[in-house]
């Protein structure tokens, strides 16, 4: 085998609070990499279109209710189904860039009130980001963006509460982006940061140790 065929995708994290750009940011992400060369595909969570994620979404968005642990249960259920076609794509050769994951999973329920501890257990082993980008801006500035209120914890003092655990569980590894710049400023930044990780990692293993 020649370094070239063993070369695999990285696993690229955008994570924050609610209304912070993220989805603008990884689309525009994906389009950017393929343009440079670089076989990426975009990933989402909660995916909501598995049977696990309509459940979410009726959770979310069509105000129905669910105890706060189970739901917890079904976002991190939502990660593990996924991780087998996440691992075919990455070991292939393709990054992905994923849009939320396990710290959001944390980050929300604990600001709840659930124990961080018990919130991080589910998701213990999972695969780990190769690389962190969260975009990080007032609440303020956030909640003036449209759209905000829309969804079950879109609230002032719920995201907050997000942010601060956000910051409690951040690593050394991740890149804090200030999310108030303009979005071809932003967008620059994350590129740079991704093509190092997709160099950096591309002869190093998966790392399935989330959280270990
Ligand atoms: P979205 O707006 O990115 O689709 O996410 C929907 C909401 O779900 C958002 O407020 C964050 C929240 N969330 C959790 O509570 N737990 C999770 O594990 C994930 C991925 C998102
Ligand atoms: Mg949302």
């Amino acid at each position: 085998h020649s370094a070239e065929s063993r070369s695999r995708g990285a696993f690229i994290l955008l994570e924050g609070c609610d209304r912070t750009g993220k989805s603008t940011q990884a689309a525009k992400l994906v389009e950017r990499l393929q343009t440079l060369g670089h076989s990426t595909k975009l990933w989402k969570f909660p995916d909501r279109t598995t049977r696990i994620g309509q459940m979410i979404d009726g959770y979310l968005a069509k105000g129905e209710d669910l105890n706060d642990h189970a739901v917890h249960l079904l976002f991190s259920a939502n990660r593990w189904e996924a991780v087998e076609a996440m691992e075919k794509h990455l070991s292939a050769g393709t990054t992905l860039v994923v849009d939320r994951y396990a710290y959001s999973g944390v980050a929300f329920s604990a600001a709840k009130g659930l124990d961080l501890e018990w919130c991080k257990h589910p998701d213990r082993g999972l695969l780990r980001p190769d690389l962190t980008l969260f975009l990080d801006m007032p609440i303020e500035e956030s909640m003036k963006r449209g759209g905000f209120g829309e969804e079950r914890y879109e609230k002032l003092t719920i995201q907050t509460k997000v942010r601060e655990l956000f910051l409690q569980l951040r690593e050394p590894t991740w890149v804090m982006v200030d999310a108030t710049q303009s979005i071809e400023s932003i967008h620059k930044e994350l590129v740079h940061q991704s093509e190092k990780a997709i160099t950096r990692v591309r002869d190093q293993p998966l790392q399935h140790d989330l959280w270990l």
